[in-house]
């Protein structure tokens, strides 16, 4: 048996006194920081935030296992219950061990196929809406700045999906709840990152901004649950079969089947409206960066879209959406490259031993998952975007181990929205194949990944054209 060592004994940037690594930090690079010092220091190394201590790995049996033993021996980033409870989204992203548990079962039968495909009519007017503001924004010459513009479609779905609400932002002029929940990711990645919780003591401008935007959010958020309250009592057959997320959350809470207070039922709200927004945006925009960046690609997913659709220019049906393998290799390489989720982190709950590392209880492992999909060692011309590399015709073409790819994360805590997730990115990539063209426009600065909860283009800014 090999000799255990200690996380202090592995290789890792000197760091300063008192504060260790905090201040090389820029947070909104996070992840390439970290992607860097894996260059320098190898793919098991260490480094701490103050009295945080981390070990970094991209080694995939320690992936497999950090994704697997969860909810007992790894759970999330060890400060997030409290930094999420205390603005009262201590939802099932965050929860741990029994709170977990009870949560994660509502939620994933909220979003499985048999309620998507129940949902497919409204997700294809949505998408529908999306096409008409476009299609309004290529004949007026419009700069959009895409991440954005994807994001009131996304929540748009996952307020009808979830909630059976619709809010319509894709139609609404002015203040719109992204503008809340935009405020809401940068922030709170820092307040995660930091070594100490500064905020309880003093507050910042941007502390208070926050604390708006989440009050905000959760007003709006208390008025759909008093619809759906309403909704329930005016048609009591739904408490046999709801027919959404919070309606299943809130019959639950009446039957007093799982103990869920009110407390439960707005953060996992606000934890679906936060999961299912930038997520599934970015995703769609970096998708369309990769669509002008490959042309010869877009053509060969466009043939693909136009064959199946006929006439069309949005699938008719969820068995229609289901069907586009170019097109779910096209996006299969997109989140090999640019996932919104290039690095998990795990907060370990009892001293334990992963590899030959002891770690202690309180400590942290990042888990480098971008750079684990981006390794010759796991995908032959690892850098290169190949989407072909997905299709059953190119299967023992070179090295490629599906286990290495991890964008929805894996095991007991994966995410339970990808479904969901794929079939948005369906109807929004085929609607854009049978419609537009984009280039980028506004400003000569360079589209960067930038890291904030969830790794999003910046500056994509876009102006479309019709499909001749
Ligand atoms: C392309 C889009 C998306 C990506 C790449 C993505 C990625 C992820 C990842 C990496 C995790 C962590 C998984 C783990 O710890 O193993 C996660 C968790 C989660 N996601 Fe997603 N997600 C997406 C869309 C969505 C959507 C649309 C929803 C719902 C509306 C959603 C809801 C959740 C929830 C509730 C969790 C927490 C699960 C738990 O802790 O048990 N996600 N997602």
């Amino acid at each position: 048996m090999n000799e255990l060592r200690t996380l202090d004994s592995l290789p890792g940037p000197r760091g300063w006194p008192v504060l260790g690594n905090f201040p090389q930090v820029d947070f909104r690079r996070f992840h390439l920081q970290l992607e860097e010092w894996a260059e320098q220091y190898g793919d098991r190394y260490r480094m701490s935030f103050g009295p945080k201590k981390f070990m970094v790995t991209c080694e995939p049996g320690l992936a497999q296992e950090l994704l697997k033993d969860r909810p007992d021996r790894f759970g999330r980033q060890l400060s997030i219950e409290s930094v999420f409870d205390e603005l009262g989204f201590n939802g099932v992203f965050s929860a741990e061990r029994d709170n977990w548990r009870r949560q994660r079962r509502v939620v994933t039968t909220a979003l499985n196929s048999a309620h998507l495909n129940r949902s497919f009519e409204a997700m294809r007017e949505t998408t529908g809406r999306l096409e008409r503001r476009w299609r309004r924004a290529a004949r007026q010459g419009d700069v959009l700045d895409l991440p954005r513009e994807l994001m009131r479609y996304t929540v748009d779905i996952t307020t009808q999906l979830a909630f059976g609400i619709d809010f319509n932002t894709l139609e609404t002029e002015g203040n719109i709840i992204q503008d809340d929940l935009d405020r809401v990711f940068p922030i709170l990645s820092g307040r995660l990152g930091a070594p100490l919780p500064w905020w309880r003591w003093f507050r910042l401008p941007k502390d208070h901004a926050l604390e708006r935007s989440v009050h905000s959010v959760q007003t709006r958020i208390g008025e759909i649950i008093r619809e759906c309250r309403a909704r329930l009592a005016a048609r009591p057959e739904l408490r046999e079969s709801p027919e959404n997320f919070l309606e299943a959350m809130i019959v639950a809470q009446e039957a007093e089947q799982l103990p869920f207070t009110d407390r439960d039922i707005m953060a996992n709200v606000f934890t679906l409206l936060l999961a299912g927004e930038d997520t599934t945006a970015n995703t769609l925009a970096w998708a369309i960066k990769m669509f002008m960046d490959h042309p010869q690609v877009f053509e060969a997913v466009r043939a693909e879209v136009d064959a199946r659709l006929g006439s069309d220019t949005i699938p008719m049906s969820y068995g229609q959406a289901s069907d586009f393998p170019l097109m779910d290799a096209f996006a299969n390489e997109t989140m090999r490259l640019k996932p919104v989720a290039p690095l998990l982190i795990f907060g370990v709950k009892s001293e334990t031993v992963l590899g030959d590392i002891l770690l202690p209880a309180g400590s942290s492992v990042a888990l480098l998952a971008r750079r684990l999909a981006t390794r010759e060692a796991h995908f032959h011309h690892a850098d290169q975007f190949q989407p072909e590399r997905w299709l059953a015709a190119h299967a023992g073409e070179g090295v490629h181990n599906p286990r290495a790819f991890i964008p929805f994360g894996g095991g007991p805590r994966y995410c339970p929205g990808r479904n969901l997730a794929l079939l948005e990115i369906r109807l929004v990539l085929a609607m854009v194949c049978r419609n537009f063209e984009f280039a980028l426009a506004g400003s000569d600065l360079p589209v960067n990944e930038s890291f904030a909860f969830t790794m999003g283009p910046e500056n994509l800014l876009v102006r479309l054209s019709l499909r001749q």
